[in-house]
């Protein structure tokens, strides 16, 4: 099987990076065919009233339609998180928008949030199979044109329509690709906001009266001080937990001809940034509050060094392109060993 995924690699690497991913959502998609024989022993946690499998999750952004979700399943991860979806379809920026840098095993995406829309989204979900054990999450984005102050009301019209399909949402303010999504980091905007959302959340009860989870997904690229001021006000206004980091818009110590690119930078020269940035959340919020850890990890000590900065669970997008799906497995088994 090993050497399978490593013809498969040496054959996506050659490709441009975009139709590299479509052919691994199609690879997925027939995988999903598939029965799995075994899963690796997994770390069962349960975190916000879910219980997870296992603690590693696949980030957002990686099946942002949902087309693969039983193929992804079929991988180990505990938790799947598909999106980010915006009311309307909307076809992103122009290509190129995603760059390899292969020395630093990282890469540069600038998407800007490119989806079939929530329509599209709801009706491919309601006839997926049952995908159990693996739990669903949705991030929710916002359209291109909407204006920020009228955020809100995208992020609403999302959870309407997918509450009785998916297991968790995801708030993100910390996209870099659209313009203004991080202004509503912090101060009395995103308190009033989450209050709304909240709000709404509470009206969606599911079946036994099962309320879904709302995470708030922040930026790396913040002081310290305002890591705090933030993770004290998604606390404070009771959403569930938060997902620390999105990608980075700094280049620090990258050597590359494409570094100069727009966008967002994931991968191993994230992990140290996504480390801080938990910790201070850990720190601000107590030992209590779930947190989603993401963001450069690429093996078994990231994960225990994540786990160890105060992160309940992992999620994991730019490695999989490096490593291959072996990745999974290896990071539960470092989880559970730890
Ligand atoms: C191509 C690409 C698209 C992404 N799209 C989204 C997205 O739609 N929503 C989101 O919250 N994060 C998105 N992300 C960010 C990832 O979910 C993750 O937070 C980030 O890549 C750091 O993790 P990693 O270093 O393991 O990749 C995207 C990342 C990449 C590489």
């Amino acid at each position: 099987m090993d050497f399978i995924f490593q013809c498969a690699r040496l054959f996506l690497s050659a490709l441009d990076p975009e139709t590299a991913h479509l052919f691994t959502l199609r690879a997925l998609r027939v995988l999903g065919q598939v029965r799995r024989a075994n899963r690796p022993p997994g770390d069962t946690i349960e975190v916000a009233g879910l219980n997870f499998p296992n603690r590693v999750g696949l980030a957002a952004g990686f099946d942002k339609n949902g087309e693969a979700i039983t193929g992804l399943n079929q991988l180990g991860f505990g938790f799947v998180e598909i999106g980010a979806v915006t009311p309307m379809p909307q076809s992103g920026n122009p290509k190129p928008r995603l760059f390899r840098l292969t020395n630093h095993r990282a890469v540069i995406n600038r998407m800007g949030f490119n989806n079939e829309g929530v329509e599209a989204l709801r009706e491919r979900l309601r006839v997926t199979p049952e995908i159990k054990p693996t739990l669903l999450g949705v991030n929710l984005g916002i359209n291109r044109d909407t204006p920020i102050s009228k955020a809100k009301d995208d992020y609403l019209q999302c959870m309407r329509l997918l509450s009785d399909l998916v297991d968790y949402f995801t708030i993100n303010i910390s996209s870099p690709n659209t313009p203004k999504l991080r202004d509503l980091h912090g101060g009395a905007r995103l308190s009033e906001m989450l209050k709304t959302l909240l709000e709404e959340r509470d009206q969606l009860i599911v079946d036994q009266d099962r309320r879904l989870p709302l995470f708030v997904k922040v930026s790396p690229d913040l002081e310290p001080a305002l890591v705090r001021e933030l993770a004290l006000c998604i606390r404070e206004a009771r959403c569930d937990g938060l997902v620390a980091t999105n990608t980075t818009t700094a280049r620090d110590g990258i050597r590359h001809r494409l570094s100069a690119q727009k966008g967002g930078l994931s991968g191993q020269p994230l992990f140290n940034k996504s480390i801080r940035t938990v910790e201070a959340v850990r720190d601000a919020v107590g030992a209590d509050f779930p947190i989603i850890g993401v963001g450069g990890i690429s093996n078994g000590s990231d994960a225990i060094a994540m786990r160890n900065a105060g992160a309940d669970l992992i999620q994991v997008y730019t490695a999989l392109v490096y490593e291959g799906p072996r990745l999974v497995d290896a990071l539960v088994t470092a989880l559970a060993d730890s």
